[in-house]
């Protein structure tokens, strides 16, 4: 694997394979790599594609400053997790490298509606950070197609709606990948690292609340009990539900009753110990 801290390096370098008709696969990640960013290295490579992976603590997505601060830093660890999957580039740039005159400089996407519910809402500003650093990574990978997992089911949507106003939808194909799970079922998380062994062993409420709200969504069973039995069920056990919401999958617009009838998600935030967790499932 080779990896580039500067962007011109990095540029000349994909150039040479671009001439040589190699397709490159981009993947985007903060770093702390585990199995569910892996699964994407290795989606690229089992497609015979060139995987540019990059590792980016974006300063600009960080609503709760605490959270970055907070957020972990395993370099030496992922490159190794990197090398053994057979990642070909690691892009490792600096902030000044992303934002070389400050990330208020970088050009703001609007996201409309998606900026407005569940991650949107609860954290204001998270998913233009996101579009900032995204936009730029395109910009200089020039991938031909975008790897991401649906554990960050908005932010594929987000990603998917950036690439829709770069005009970058036909050139780029948008692969989203399956969540990675842990043995009892916790979706795998850079920050699930913070947990304490206590909080680990309660994490996994939350799978099990996705799997139960799933079971009952072709029960006739009101939405509105299902979630108070699974709010309570988390609450008992010292989780903080942030939001247990189900919504449209195509649109992410909120539903307030189950409907057989349209493809639907179930999205879940909720806080154990300090560490705020993320999850979601497709319903029917
Ligand atoms: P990060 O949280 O590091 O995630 C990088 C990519 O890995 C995202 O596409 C995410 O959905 C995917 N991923 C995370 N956990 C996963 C799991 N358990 N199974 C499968 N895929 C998983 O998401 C970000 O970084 C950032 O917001 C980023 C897009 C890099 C922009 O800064």
């Amino acid at each position: 694997m080779i990896v580039f801290k500067r962007v011109s390096e990095l540029q000349s370098y994909l150039q040479t394979q671009q001439k040589s008709d190699s397709k490159i696969g981009f993947i985007p990640t903060m770093g702390a790599l585990h199995n569910g960013h892996i699964s994407l290295i290795s989606k690229a490579k089992e497609e015979g594609i060139l995987a540019v992976c990059s590792i980016f603590v974006n300063p600009a997505q960080f609503n709760d400053k605490k959270d970055f601060e907070k957020y972990p830093s395993t370099v030496a660890e992922d490159i190794v997790l990197l090398d053994a999957a057979k990642c070909d580039i690691l892009f490792l740039p600096s902030v000044h490298e992303i934002y070389p005159k400050g990330e208020d400089d970088a050009k703001s996407y609007d996201f409309g509606f998606l900026e407005t519910v569940y991650e949107g809402a609860k954290r204001p500003g998270h998913f233009k950070g996101v579009g900032k650093v995204v936009a730029l990574l395109l910009q200089i990978i020039q991938p031909d197609v975008l790897y991401m997992g649906s554990k960050d089911y908005q932010q594929c949507m987000v990603v998917k709606n950036l690439c829709l106003q770069m005009g970058l939808s036909e050139r780029i194909r948008f692969e989203t990948c399956p969540t990675k799970r842990e043995a009892d079922g916790l979706a795998m998380s850079s920050r699930n690292r913070r947990l304490s062994d206590s909080e680990r062993s309660i994490a996994a409420i939350i799978y099990q609340c996705l799997i139960s709200i799933q079971n009952k969504a072709t029960s006739g069973m009101s939405f509105r009990i299902v979630e108070k039995e699974c709010t309570e069920l988390m609450c008992a056990k010292g989780i903080k539900p942030e939001y247990v919401g189900i919504a449209h999958a195509d649109s992410l617009e909120p539903l307030a009753d189950f409907d057989p009838a349209v493809k639907m998600v179930v999205l879940i935030a909720a806080w154990v110990g300090d560490v705020r967790l993320i999850d979601n499932m497709i319903l029917n």
